[in-house]
């Protein structure tokens, strides 16, 4: 199986982290190398800033700020981690990534797009996901879902809803001018239907 780069990106609450783990579990059956990860973090430094974007006041960061801290923890991300996987041909799979600044920063919290657009070209650069499923949920039923889980990581969790329906919708139009990268998953589905959703897409593209 040759390296392939595919992110996992949607709103909050959305299940991707589950869908994460079961798609590494059917890789490995068919005797593929994976590696899992996220974003942010992945790296020590990373998980680092991770701390100071995921928690604390709603006001904490500016978008822009919040870019430029997601920008420096992708950069070794990729450096140190997701690079060499490929490198080794390893299925790397991505809780989050690009897009996830795009839509959060970008579309729902109004950071300038010229400057994502910089950002991601000089930082991103060649190394562009293969493949990115966008997970899509209602909102409100995903931010329920969040909270269930009430975890101390909620500063974007409590951002309010129209920023979670803007948050959407910009997930929705990053699909449609990337379609032959970005493929839809309907994450309201039961969640063994939404992993034989994610399979049959995955299968395709090995
Ligand atoms: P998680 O809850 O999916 O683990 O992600 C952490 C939070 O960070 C989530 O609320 C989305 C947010 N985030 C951004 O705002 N911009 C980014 O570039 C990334 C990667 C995550």
């Amino acid at each position: 199986m040759p390296g392939l780069f595919i992110t996992f990106e949607g709103g909050e609450g959305t299940g991707k982290s589950t869908q994460v783990a079961r798609l590494a579990e059917r890789l490995l059956v068919q005797g593929g190398k994976v590696t899992i990860t996220r974003e942010p973090g992945g790296t020590p430094a990373a998980e680092q800033l991770r701390g100071l974007l995921v928690s604390g006041e709603t006001g904490r960061w500016s978008a822009t700020g919040e870019a430029l801290l997601n920008y420096a923890a992708r950069e070794s991300h990729l450096t140190d981690l997701i690079r060499p996987a490929l490198a080794k041909d390893h299925v790397v799979l991505c809780d989050r990534f690009m897009d996830s600044t795009r839509a959060y920063q970008g579309y729902a919290g109004g950071c300038s797009m010229a400057l994502i657009d910089a950002l991601e070209e000089g930082v991103v650069g060649a190394t562009r996901p293969d493949l990115t499923l966008i997970f899509d949920l209602d909102p409100e039923q995903g931010l329920l879902r969040a909270r269930s889980r009430g975890d101390s990581e909620d500063r974007y969790e409590r951002k309010g809803v129209d920023f979670h329906r803007r948050l959407r919708s910009g997930f929705l139009d990053i699909l449609d001018r990337e379609p032959k990268r970005c493929r839809l998953v309907e994450a309201g589905r039961p969640v063994d239907d939404v992993s034989n959703q994610v399979w049959s897409i995955v299968s395709g593209r090995l």
